[in-house]
């Protein structure tokens, strides 16, 4: 089963395949279907509310910088690029910063742009000029992840 992450235009991140969410240390999610917020404006962060349309979120959906790259899962064993893998993908949500992939993910943006691996930032305040990557701005912008 592969791990991916859908970026609709304006929407959600879209999980779908073994996906488990952190929070504080905590599984607040182990799913294989999950929408998480990245316009920052969720009263239920990490997940979507449909805050988006709300606010006005205005995103192409496409990659606009940054990857995924290969890199060692949570329990250490070297697993490249291979978002196909049947391992699960835990994403850790950072506090007041982004989304951390630990594990195989292929993000694919709305234009059909790519990126897997099973390491990376991707961005869930809405601000970033690298979406669907973090590009650290959620710092400038004292992002609140609570
Ligand atoms: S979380 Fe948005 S720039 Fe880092």
């Amino acid at each position: 089963m592969s791990n991916v992450a859908e970026v609709p235009p304006s929407g959600p991140l879209c999980l779908t395949g073994r996906i488990r969410v952190e929070v504080d240390g905590e599984i607040v999610a182990d799913t294989d279907d999950v929408a998480l917020c990245r316009c920052g404006h969720s009263g239920n962060k990490p997940f979507c509310d449909g805050s988006h349309r709300r606010v006005g979120f205005d995103d192409p959906g496409v990659i606009l910088g940054g990857r995924l790259v290969p890199g060692r899962t949570g329990d250490d064993t070297e697993v490249g690029a291979a978002a196909d893998s049947p391992e699960p993908v835990l994403i850790v949500c950072a506090t007041n910063g982004p989304l951390l992939v630990r594990g195989p993910l292929a993000v694919v943006a709305s234009d059909g742009g790519r990126s897997e691996g099973t390491k990376g930032a991707l961005c869930r305040c809405g601000a970033s000029s690298t979406k669907p990557f973090c590009d650290g701005t959620h710092k400038e912008i004292e992002f609140d992840s609570e």
